[in-house]
């Protein structure tokens, strides 16, 4: 897990977010995947930050928390959570199910002995899964990180996961 980020690190990975994508409606998902990219997860206090920052009602903008914190739990990309040095996402819609999608995610919370959502003891790994990525023709899919792998087998979890430190 990334170590807990300090108040004023947060604050600059904000204000760098609001400054490249600026201060719309449109731009709130861009700035909470950049604050999640910079920082692992979306911790309150940047939520916080963010409002603080955007919302303006002299320049009729206006944001909630509860509306930042509905972004970033609806996406499978954001987390609020902090989550394991290394993230495995697992798609769990019909295509990649009826091509062997149940078999790979009971062998990946057996072998890490993970239920979704959580992280383990060593802050390794997290396992969540998510929506359609797009690869239904090679399913079953996972992510590892930003590593895609398709067609997955039971018998390759095991080196799959053996290749991350
Ligand atoms: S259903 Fe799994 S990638 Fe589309």
């Amino acid at each position: 897990m990334h170590a807990p980020p300090v108040v004023s690190a947060i604050k600059e990975v904000v204000q760098q977010a609001i400054e490249k994508h600026g201060k719309t409606p449109d731009a709130l998902i861009p700035i909470l995947s950049e604050i999640n990219h910079a920082l692992g997860y979306i911790p309150a206090e940047a939520i916080r930050e963010v409002k603080r920052q955007i919302h303006n009602p002299a320049e009729r903008m206006y944001v909630a928390e509860s509306q930042l914190y509905s972004l970033a739990t609806f996406y499978d990309m954001l987390s609020t959570k902090a989550r394991g040095r290394h993230v495995i996402k697992f798609c769990e819609n019909a295509p990649c199910h009826v091509v062997g999608g149940k078999a790979i995610w009971d062998a990946l919370r057996k072998d890490l002995n993970l239920e979704n959502g959580e992280t383990t003891p060593d802050n390794k790994w997290t396992l969540v899964t998510t929506s359609c990525i797009g690869l239904c023709s090679v399913g079953p899919v996972l992510l590892v990180d930003d590593d895609m792998y398709g067609n997955v087998t039971v018998e390759q979890i095991l080196d799959i996961l053996g290749r991350y430190e």
